[in-house]
């Protein structure tokens, strides 16, 4: 089997390794506009998270240019966000945002990305390379943090960073209480569809990272749905098929001190209420103080557990080659 164990263990000097960098001055921005897919996106999803505890707003675009109308009216800083540095949605929203006279910030750690970065005058965070995008969350979250605190946009999050890989460390440690509890998680969950719920600003980015790294590291089939919008139409979902999704289904719920009181009456109320049709698996809560530390808790489980389901179905969780595939052919369309 492959590294990727190695890659989650590492996720901790990740945050440790983003603490110590000096962020660019980009002058002073509370509006941005996040550019990056998959791996990368996350990122966004993450920083969007935290900026808006900071009166900061961040949209996330995770899709080609054009730049949004909103964007061209309140000048937003951009920030483009790749691993590769060559994804092509994330370079066409660079640059169609730098067309449009919009200051651009980068995070990658090479690649077409660096080299428009460069040839444009771009400040840059540059990561390291070598892991898979999805496996350098660390760096990415961090690095996209550090440019936000260089744009005033955020508050400092030196020590969210610490408290966040010590919180990361502990539960990625082997034969720990959070990493017994991933255990029994994707025990539960072998051979089943993996459905997260959520419903709260720290629970509901990191619910579609739970989603993405079951996809991609244990290459099965997965979704995540949000509350309370779910109790307007996915629970009636449960009714017709519960012989089939009894038996092939199983639902994981997040939850951090931040969930608001009545998503947490409904989580109770839904899982009352489907319960003889999909096994609730478990609920598992976020742990620390500051934002970036919750959502960071929640993610190395849910990476734990990814990686745990992977090792169960004999897959080799670091490969994505479907996704590689992919890009080839688009690649080909070109030339
Ligand atoms: O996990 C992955 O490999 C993908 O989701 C990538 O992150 C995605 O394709 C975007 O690539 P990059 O992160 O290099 O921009």
């Amino acid at each position: 089997m492959s590294d990727m164990g190695a890659q989650i263990r590492g996720l901790g000097d990740q945050l440790r390794w983003v603490a110590e960098i000096r962020p660019p001055h980009l002058g002073t921005h509370s509006e941005v506009l996040f550019a990056g897919m998959g791996g990368s996106g996350i990122a966004g999803d993450y920083a969007a998270a935290i900026a808006s505890a900071n009166t900061t707003r961040l949209v996330v675009q995770k899709g080609y240019g054009p730049v949004p109308t909103w964007a061209t009216r309140q000048r937003p800083l951009v920030i483009a966000a790749s691993y590769s540095g060559n994804t092509e949605e994330t370079l066409d929203l660079a640059l169609s945002s730098h067309e449009k006279g919009l200051p651009v910030a980068v995070v990658t750690t090479g690649g077409r990305l660096a080299e428009m970065g460069r040839e444009r005058s771009w400040p840059a965070v540059m990561v390291p390379a070598g892991l898979q995008p999805r496996a350098a969350v660390g760096h990415m979250v961090g690095a996209t943090l550090k440019l936000l605190e260089g744009a005033h946009a955020i508050d400092d999050q030196r020590f969210a960073l610490v408290e966040a890989a010590d919180l990361v460390d502990a539960t990625v440690a082997k034969g720990g209480r959070r990493w017994e509890e991933a255990r029994a998680i994707a025990t539960r969950l072998v051979g089943r569809i993996c459905i997260i719920y959520a419903g709260g600003p720290i629970t509901s980015p990191v619910a579609q990272r739970w989603k993405t790294q079951v996809n991609e590291n244990a290459k099965m089939p997965a979704w995540w749905s949000l509350l309370p919008e779910l109790d307007h139409n996915e629970i009636t979902g449960w009714e017709t098929l519960p012989e089939l999704t009894s038996q092939s289904l199983g639902i994981v719920a997040l939850v951090d001190r931040s969930d608001h009181p009545r998503i947490r009456a409904r989580l109770a109320h839904t899982a009352r209420l489907t319960q003889d049709a999909v096994p609730w698996v478990a609920e598992i809560a976020s742990e620390g103080t500051s934002p970036l530390a919750r959502l960071m808790s929640l993610t190395a489980v849910g990476d734990l557990v990814s990686w745990m389901l992977a090792e169960a179905a004999g897959v080799d969780p670091v490969p994505v080659a479907t996704i590689e595939r992919l890009k080839e052919l688009l690649a080909e369309d070109h030339s």
